[in-house]
């Protein structure tokens, strides 16, 4: 797709001297008629003036030429989307999802992509706006649009991220977080000064003083107004709870070391907000302060410089390589440079940058508006002694008792799928020898990974039994739409002889009895009709384990007794408790955040379409001529307890809510979501 891209500069550049709307803005300063000159080189800006640079690009511009661009990349947007939704299994089911999430995903996404296909938007900001948010309504952590063009390009951070801290009376309240001056300090050491001089009065310089406050107030009102807000908008967890415990700071074992998040009220992928105004109780102090922080977005190390509105527009906005699928068969040359997928910088755990069309591991993975955060932990806050075997994402520490070992997992990946496995095997072994009897499972913010070193986990340590062999995760299906019906066809009649498409019946899948398929199978044929929602919608047959037999034998025996195992991948066949820890108190807690099963991106799903030259089908999507991103769950996991219904939306209460206090928090080792089953 080379002409839309000359077309793009040509129209871009029409835009930029579009004089006559600065004149009838009647501005003659040169940074006010162009916002993005204004941020330009700047690594920090008002969040205001971030938004004046991404809102200067009308969709109804005043010159024609560029009128009909933006009328035309507004509906290419809305058809990409629109089509690549029919590759996600969930449309029909987040229409009304069933009890006990019934209230927090009732989506209708086909029907909001009309609306917005229809509606003017006085700029291009304000429809990604709405349609972004339109998606994270699903409150999947996989189906998720992002345009790298605003997405991210700036956070947009305060130095004070809350906790919600329990009292010895039990009583729950919302603190600034009391590591947030150490954590402000060494992330934002450029920016604290602005922040130190926005203080109010004597509290001017005081910054440090404020870690711990009570907050009593978010803009005059009672806190929880503000969390229940963010809630709303903060897509990815089904769970009212999971999204609440979004809003607060957490931490999560990185590749490179523990990392502090500093949750939504802190940090933001928009510049939408320009200031708060809290009202807190500072530790000791018996009167209360009312102070206005300032909101100050930076610049992500990953923008493209621009000088002014049309280089920024340029350099950020347009689709890049990888955006848009391949046809693998082209150039096989090509088949090994491979551009990166961009959706990677935004999936929640850390993937192998995989270049070159081989066959590649399954993945369920959350995807979100921010990329992954190296925000450091402060050391005082770093779990101490992890035992030798530890490495990145997998750290095993002994609790003092010596007989709970503890592993703390931030992620189901990172390297590759065999030297994970195999330190996790390595790490429990040495665990036991040293004489862990309990085993605690700490997969705080875990953003998912390999499928297989989910199950490999369970297996090694369940051991071999009914919940474990051949399967140790769940059956799953997948959407059955007439192109992917289409795909499948294309693939027996010969289009895929390498095997490198997802869609290939010998990529992986099995019978749901874990027997491989034979190459020549149309296994979406014919498709199982399942009514959701009053609406017909088509799906795989069910589809069996793909991981085993793993690549190294696991041991014969079990390595830990599961009933003294606190693991969430176990918990509804095991017994093993789960725990969420700091979550509202009269809020049930889901120790699950989103199940999925696999999850893909547009990109992805364009290269099948591509490779197997469906691409002029009126059903296939278009390409992006944006810089976006769209995740998608590609598989859906049946359930549990009822293996008839995917278990995404079935309920996972957790046992323990366990309540932060000021001197637990962030020292304690539990975990609160599993993006895996
Ligand atoms: C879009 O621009 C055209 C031409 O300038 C104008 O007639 C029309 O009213 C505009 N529509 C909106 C919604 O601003
Ligand atoms: C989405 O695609 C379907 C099927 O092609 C079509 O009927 C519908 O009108 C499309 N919706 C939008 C908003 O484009
Ligand atoms: C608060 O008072 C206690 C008891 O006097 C003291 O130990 C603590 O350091 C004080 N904390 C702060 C932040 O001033
Ligand atoms: C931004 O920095 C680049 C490289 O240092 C420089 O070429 C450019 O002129 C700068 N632009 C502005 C607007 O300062
Ligand atoms: C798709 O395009 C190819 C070549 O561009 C053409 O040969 C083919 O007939 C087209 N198929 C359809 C369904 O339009």
């Amino acid at each position: 797709m080379v002409a839309p891209r000359v077309l793009l500069v040509g129209l871009i550049t029409g835009l930029t001297v579009t004089k006559p709307a600065a004149a009838e803005r009647g501005t003659l300063d040169v940074r006010a008629s162009d916002p993005c000159a204004a941020i330009a080189n700047q690594t920090w800006a008002a969040p205001a003036d971030v938004r004046a640079c991404f809102s200067s690009f009308p969709v109804n511009g005043t010159i024609k030429e560029n009128y009909a661009y933006r009328v035309f990349v507004h509906l290419q947007i809305i058809e990409v989307v629109n089509k690549t939704l029919a590759f996600h299994t969930s449309v029909s089911y987040e229409k009304r999802a069933p009890e006990p999430f019934t209230a927090d995903v009732h989506e209708d996404v086909l029907a909001d992509l009309a609306r917005i296909r229809g509606q003017t938007y006085a700029n291009e900001f304000d429809l990604h706006v709405d349609l972004s948010r339109t998606l994270k309504r699903l409150n999947d952590g996989h189906c998720v649009y992002i345009n790298q063009c605003f997405d991210s390009l700036f956070l947009t951070f305060l130095p004070t991220p809350l906790v919600l801290l329990t009292d010895a009376t039990g009583k729950q309240s919302v603190h600034i977080a009391p590591a947030a001056f150490t954590v402000a300090t060494a992330e934002f050491k450029d920016e604290v000064s602005f922040w130190q001089n926005a203080l109010p009065g004597a509290l001017k310089g005081q910054l440090a003083s404020l870690a711990g406050a009570r907050v009593l107030a978010i803009n005059g009102q009672d806190p929880f107004v503000a969390v229940n807000a963010n809630a709303q908008v903060a897509g990815s967890f089904q769970g009212l709870g999971t999204r609440q415990n979004g809003f607060f700071s957490s931490y999560n074992t990185g590749a490179t070391g523990w990392t502090y998040i500093m949750g939504n009220f802190a940090q933001q992928s928009l510049p939408l907000v320009d200031s708060v105004t809290l009202t807190i109780q500072r530790v000791n102090s018996s009167t209360t302060d009312t102070i206005t922080l300032p909101y100050r977005s930076r610049i992500a190390s990953t923008a493209i410089p621009w000088t002014d509105a049309q280089s920024f527009h340029e350099n950020n906005c347009v689709a890049i390589p990888g955006t848009n699928g391949e046809d693998l068969y082209a150039a096989p040359e090509r088949r090994r440079g491979l551009p990166t997928n961009p959706a990677n910088k935004f999936r929640q755990a850390p993937v192998p940058e995989v270049t070159s069309a081989s066959k590649r591991e399954p993945l369920d993975v959350m995807l979100d508006t921010a990329p992954l955060q190296d925000v450091v932990l402060p050391p005082g806050l770093t779990p101490q002694n992890p035992l030798v075997g530890s490495t990145g994402v997998a750290q095993f520490f002994m609790l003092k008792d010596k007989k709970t070992g503890v592993l703390a997992l931030g992620s189901f990946s990172a390297g590759s799928l065999d030297t994970l496995n195999t330190a996790l095997l390595t790490g429990l072994q040495n665990l036991k020898k040293q004489g862990a009897t309990k085993l605690i499972v700490d997969v705080s913010n875990n953003g998912g990974g390999f499928i297989c070193t989910a199950h490999w986990l369970h297996r090694i340590i369940a051991g071999p039994k009914a919940t474990t062999e051949p399967n140790a995760g769940l059956d799953t299906e997948a959407r059955a739409g007439p192109l992917a019906q289409l795909i499948v066809k294309q693939i027996i009649a010969g289009a895929d002889p390498d095997v490198l498409l997802l869609y290939n019946p010998l990529n992986f899948w099995r019978f749901a009895n874990n027997t491989p398929f034979p190459a020549d199978f149309n296994w979406l044929d014919p498709p199982v009709s399942v009514v959701v929602n009053g609406i017909h919608d088509a799906f795989s047959q069910r589809l069996g384990d793909e991981c085993e037999p793993y690549s190294t034998n696991p041991p014969p025996e079990a390595l830990f007794d599961t009933k003294k195992v606190a693991i969430v991948t176990m918990a509804k066949e095991e017994g093993a408790k789960t725990v969420v820890y700091g979550g509202k108190s009269d809020v049930q807690q889901q120790y699950c955040g989103t199940v999925g099963g696999q999850s893909t991106d547009f990109s992805e799903i364009d290269t099948e379409v591509k490779t197997t030259h469906l691409k002029n089908n009126t059903l296939a999507p278009p390409d992006f001529l944006t810089n976006s991103v769209q995740g998608i769950t590609w598989r859906l996991g049946f359930g549990i307890q009822d293996p008839s219904q995917p278990e995404e939306w079935q309920n996972h209460p957790a046992d323990v809510n366990l309540p932060l206090t000021a001197s637990t928090y962030a020292t304690d080792i539990f975990f609160h979501t599993c993006p895996l089953t």
